[in-house]
């Protein structure tokens, strides 16, 4: 290929390009980035996963069981754990919880609390235990004067001596069972966090923010995917049950099998925004669940207004009722909203054209005659009949061979509509026959290194149309080792964080977000395939960079790349990304992508040479131009 870079006549480039996607799947948020230690902290239930004592045991002949107290600790938390001391018991007794699949244990603060009652003047023990060995690397003594007459709550620091070999550690809390001998005492909303990313309380965890960090992200789009929709009525995203005292969450049924907290709620995910310095795209419900069920044309008002109330919250003054209740929770200051999505997967055939006949309209038009500064999102490129304003949402899953032809897919996209793409990924290897995903077939376990050249093709395709490409980000972000519903996925990770896999994808994507084109340039000099490029300069970097990936070549494929200006001798980085096969990926332990960058100068013609080896991803960016 010989390339010639035009000085100009290319487009401006979106600012967010590259961004997050996150909804609680997989055990991401619970179990997950939400950095809780403890899990099913305070027996959230509802009548699709009733309360339970998963990862709750007995210490030393305790009885525990569930129970649902005249006074509750809270309206919405009826449920609490009873803990139960023979006659015969002597010495310490309680109970101890496994956490989300082990405790990570090391030479930390950890911040505990709990909730207690029933009549005891004693004191409680809080400890990070082995399961293997008993050893316990860390105690902390609250002394304590409980009673049966209302809840009390307890907070305790726990800084362990050692760190523990390995995750298989559980936290127990005892108390003195002679001080309650026949009878019992009542536990409630039991938690203990590490430190956070940022120091935040009830923040994230920190290895898994900064896994995010490192792909320099723009935007998070949260919180589903399917997550936002419920499976079935009445268990859509409640917005206004995810904030405030955790013992006035709820938690509700997540649409991936388990029982969400909302310990990580919508507040949190705006101080996720905050900490990752990055723009929220924000859904909200658009009145369709998972098993397609729909709120009628008479009954939508009330969930445009909920969404109204939503955005009131998060933005209004506090002279305006939730404004008001925003700054009642500790956060006077107004958060900044200018990306909201309308629904998830709303394609036109899901709930027979309700979308487009009323739901997005309404929630367009209420929204856009509020916030006309906010760009308003529907959740499927089909977005023709609803406003010329309206961006849309595209989602791919697919296999390489299919990903890489639709390259030129965003070349020939309705360029009225600026679209993102929330959520994309290869999932299946190329199988011959199979165009597309088939989603009756078994997904992949990780991403894979020819998956990976083919994202990086598609979003070249879509960096070369980024000034009506919003951004995109991969999907789904993480995945709980130890359990989860959907693979592959970007980030996995285990309650220990030197198990943390970075994906290829990954690696892919720290590459592609961190050198940005913030205009395009038109290139000549070549057809694409095998190699696929994109070209543009950095106006903050002050540089000149050609993206390129390469995707089924026979040999290297060598490259001569000229750009205007670019005089004999200026120096140019060039950055290879390549892996040992075209299957290859990156599990526990292992890391294939191999980086390699070098310095090219330019000839006297001010032109680059350079080979591209076959499945490379690269990066070559002329600084100081
Ligand atoms: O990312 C996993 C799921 O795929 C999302 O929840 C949904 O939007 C899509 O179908």
């Amino acid at each position: 290929l010989n390339l010639t870079v035009a000085p100009n006549g290319g487009n401006v480039t979106s600012p967010l390009q590259y961004g997050l996607m996150f909804e609680d799947i997989n055990f991401s948020g619970d179990g997950g980035i939400y950095a809780e230690l403890v899990r099913n902290r305070a027996f959230q239930g509802s009548p699709v996963y009733p309360s339970n004592l998963t990862a709750w045991k007995p210490v030393n002949g305790a009885v525990l069981s569930l129970q649902n107290l005249s006074i509750p600790l809270s309206d919405v938390l009826p449920t609490s754990m009873r803990v139960a001391a023979s006659n015969a018991t002597v010495g310490a007794v309680g109970f101890a919880n496994s956490g989300w699949w082990g405790i990570d244990v090391r030479v930390q603060k950890y911040s505990g609390s709990f909730w207690v009652k029933g009549d005891y003047n004693g004191s409680f023990r809080a400890a990070l235990v082995s399961d293997i060995t008993n050893e316990t690397f860390g105690s902390a003594v609250i002394s304590a004067r409980t009673s049966s007459s209302k809840w009390s709550e307890y907070n305790y620091t726990l800084i362990p001596d050692a760190a523990a070999p390995n995750s298989n550690n559980s936290l127990i809390i005892t108390f003195d069972a002679a001080a309650v001998s026949g009878s019992s005492l009542d536990f409630h909303l039991i938690s203990l966090f590490p430190p956070t990313y940022k120091d935040r309380p009830n923040g994230m965890r920190v290895d898994l923010m900064e896994a995010l960090a490192g792909l320099n992200p723009s935007f998070l789009r949260l919180p589903g995917g399917n997550n936002i929709e419920g499976d079935h009525p009445p268990y859509l995203w409640y917005w206004n049950q995810t904030i405030g005292p955790l013992k006035d969450r709820p938690g509700r049924p997540g649409t991936w099998t388990y029982e969400n907290t909302d310990g990580l709620g919508l507040v949190e995910f705006l101080w996720w925004c905050e900490d990752l310095e990055i723009e929220p795209v924000l859904a909200v419900w658009s009145g369709l669940y998972l098993d397609d069920t729909v709120v009628s044309n008479t009954s939508l008002q009330t969930y445009v207004q909920y969404a109204l109330d939503e955005l009131e919250f998060l933005m209004g003054s506090t002279d305006t009722p939730y404004g008001a209740l925003r700054a009642s929770l500790g956060y006077p200051d107004p958060f900044s909203i200018k990306y909201v999505e309308v629904g998830n997967e709303d394609n036109l055939n899901k709930g027979n054209g309700s979308y487009s006949s009323y739901r997005f309209p309404d929630f367009y038009n209420a929204i856009h005659g509020a916030y006309p500064d906010i760009t308003i999102i529907a959740s499927t490129v089909a977005v023709d009949p609803f406003s010329e304003n309206a961006s849309g949402d595209y989602h791919q899953y697919t296999r390489p061979d299919h990903m890489v032809g639709q390259f030129d897919f965003f070349d020939n996209m309705d360029r009225r509509h600026p679209i993102l793409i929330g959520e994309y990924a290869i999932v299946q290897s190329n199988e011959a026959g199979q165009a597309g995903v088939s989603w009756d077939e078994a997904r992949s376990s990780f991403p894979f290194w020819i998956g990976t050249v083919a994202e990086a093709i598609f979003l070249i395709g879509a960096e070369r149309n980024a000034d009506n490409i919003l951004g995109a980000s991969y999907a789904p972000t993480f995945q709980n080792l130890n359990k989860w519903q959907w693979a592959p996925d970007l980030i996995s990770y285990t309650a220990d964080p030197s198990q943390d896999v970075l994906s290829t994808s990954w690696h892919m994507l720290q590459l592609m977000s961190e050198v940005r084109i913030t205009e395009t340039l038109p290139t000549s000099g070549g057809a694409f395939g095998p190699a696929y490029w994109v070209a543009g300069v950095n106006d903050d970097r002050g540089s000149h960079i050609l993206k390129t990936a390469v995707y089924n070549s026979t040999g290297d494929v060598p490259m001569t790349v000229s750009f205007n200006s670019i005089n004999a001798g200026t120096t140019a980085n060039l950055t290879v990304l390549t892996a040992p096969g075209a299957y290859s990926y990156n599990d526990i332990g292992s890391d294939i992508v191999k980086g390699n960058s070098t310095i090219l100068t330019a000839s006297s013609a001010g032109a680059f040479t350079f080979y591209l080896p076959n499945l490379s991803i690269s990066v070559l960016e002329v600084a100081g131009t």
